[in-house]
């Protein structure tokens, strides 16, 4: 099954919008593999965003990463990547389709509340960043023989 990485940035965990984005993803039907809450380390955070390293905004992504705890997460299901990026919506809030997670609790794309890994590829380097394998629950969950033909 494929996996993903998603990550509740610090607005999100300060405006209480945890509960909701976990609810949307185990209401589409995505089974939760990992979670923990944690302020993240700056090397990590290089590490998550370092496509992004010599971009102006940089410094400021940066210091909103690391200005107060994630709800770290990973979510597994047919096409997880890609159902995921549909559902948190487009990177500013301000173009985000109302039903996204952005479009639904964002304004300001220096404030979108969320992150996704954005491939495969993606998901495979965020996921080894972020989590130990002992991390990652490995178990069947019983609403899989009618989520799936
Ligand atoms: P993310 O990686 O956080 O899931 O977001 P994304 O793929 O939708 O967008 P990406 O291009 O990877 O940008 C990463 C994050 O950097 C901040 N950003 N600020 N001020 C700006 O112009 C600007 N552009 C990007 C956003 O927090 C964005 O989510
Ligand atoms: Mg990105």
């Amino acid at each position: 099954m494929d996996r993903t990485f998603v990550m509740v940035k610090p607005d999100g965990v300060q405006r209480g919008l945890v509960g909701e984005i976990v609810s949307r993803f185990e209401a589409k039907g995505l089974k939760l593999a990992g979670a923990k809450l944690e302020l993240l380390p700056e090397e990590r955070v290089v590490e998550q965003y370092r496509e992004h390293l010599q971009k102006p905004f940089f410094p400021g992504l940066a210091a909103y990463i690391m200005s107060g705890p994630c709800f770290l997460t990973v979510w597994e299901g047919k096409g997880a990547v890609a159902v995921v990026r549909s559902m948190i919506g487009a990177t500013n809030p301000a173009e985000a389709a109302p039903g996204s997670i952005r479009g639904d609790f964002a304004l300001d794309i220096g404030r979108n509340v969320i992150h996704a890994s954005d491939s495969p590829e993606s998901a495979a380097r965020e996921l080894g960043i972020h989590f130990a394998s002992g991390e990652l629950a490995d178990y069947s969950k019983i609403d899989e023989p009618v989520l799936y033909e």
